[in-house]
């Protein structure tokens, strides 16, 4: 990534929580646009591991999770010669930028937050300062770069919009400094469903192995979930109102071949649920076998996982260094010469 930013090339940034194996919702939802988006820009991609310390996680895990989630997202086909992947405490830039943007940031606004009001809630014993102000370090990563895109699922507008308001409103207080960036947000499979529950999202702390398709489970395990999906006492294979099981599976099954839904429900046109359930799972696990493979590779080489973030940190840190002495200064920070 070269220093100056190029006027043809925009920039793209994401983060992704090292909270557990990503699900089929992750990577449809998010992961898997990231590395198509390689191809028209210059992407910049981070394991935010310090979002990830706002709920109660074993430090053990957090490490081990850390590692994991930076293969996964290797296995899913970031290519290191194109696009930055690193991990966000390694880049001190982002913490450091979000208490310039707290000071920026309204109570009211953070507190209408839809995810701080859920998480508030599941964990009403730590209601944790870090937890509400988790959008101001999301805008952080976002902002440091001036990234123009940012890849996200659906349930990250909201939080999108905070960052463009806050961007905005030190734009306007201080001057031009800021990018204000947009969401992008894949047309299809924007929200994949629980495969149980499917009125709700997949997420990776639902607490049923079923309602979740894990994108390193083997083919058997994701053949059997497919199977076990909640549907509806109907037969036919269309998507519609109140068929949310099958429109979810639809959504799956298009997301992972490319097909249309239309063309899906012309396939499976008279035949059972029982064989469109079966041709959804196989189509997920050949979809998701290179990145089981890939992640397998990628996971016993620590030495290498090591030699990545350490090269891709080291170059975000420069980068967005430029960008938050510029912010410093415009706050009125007497200049330093310590970094
Ligand atoms: P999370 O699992 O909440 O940390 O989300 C990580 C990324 O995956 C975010 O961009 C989410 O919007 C996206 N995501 C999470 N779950 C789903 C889902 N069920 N369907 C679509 N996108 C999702
Ligand atoms: N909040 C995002 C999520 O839960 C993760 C995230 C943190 C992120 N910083 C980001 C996403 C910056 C996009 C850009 O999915």
């Amino acid at each position: 990534m070269s220093e100056q930013k190029p006027a043809e090339k925009k920039l793209i940034f994401s983060g992704i929580q090292p909270t557990g194996t990503f699900t089929l919702g992750n990577y449809i939802g998010a992961i898997r646009n990231w590395a198509p988006l390689q191809k028209e820009y210059r992407c910049v991609y981070c394991v935010v591991d310090e979002h990830a310390i706002t709920v109660r996680i074993d430090p053990a895990k957090l490490r081990q999770k850390t590692l994991e989630a930076y293969a996964q997202l290797l296995a899913c086909g970031i290519d290191l010669e194109k696009s930055l992947l690193f991990i966000q405490s390694h880049v001190p830039t982002h913490a450091q930028l979000s208490w310039v943007l707290n000071c920026s940031t309204q109570f009211g606004e953070l507190s209408r937050m839809t995810q701080f009001k859920d998480k508030s809630q599941k964990h009403p014993d730590d209601v944790n300062a870090g937890l509400f102000d988790y959008p101001v370090l999301m805008a952080a990563d976002i902002l440091v770069y001036n990234a123009d895109l940012v890849p996200v699922g659906e349930d990250q507008r909201q939080h999108l919009e905070l960052a463009r308001v806050i961007a905005r409103r030190f734009n306007g207080r201080y001057g031009d400094t800021f990018t204000v960036p947009e969401a992008y947000i894949a047309p299809v499979g924007a929200k994949v469903m629980s495969l149980q529950e499917p009125t709700k999202k997949m997420s990776k702390s639902d607490e049923n192995p079923n309602a979740v398709i894990l994108i390193l489970d083997d083919k058997d395990t994701i053949i059997r979930k497919c199977k076990r999906a909640v549907t509806d006492s109907e037969s036919e294979v269309v998507f519609r109102e109140g068929k949310d099981g099958i429109n979810n599976l639809l959504t799956i099954y298009s997301a992972v071949t490319g097909k249309t839904i239309p063309e899906a429900e012309k396939e499976f046109d008279g035949q059972g649920y029982g064989t469109f359930k079966l041709a959804v799972g196989e189509a997920v696990a050949d979809h998701l076998a290179p990145v089981r493979e890939a992640y397998t590779r990628l996971i016993s080489d620590k030495g290498y996982l090591k030699e990545c973030y350490t090269r891709c940190g080291a170059e975000a840190l420069r980068y967005s260094m430029r960008v938050l002495n510029k912010v410093y200064r415009k706050v009125g920070f007497v200049q330093s010469e310590l970094h």
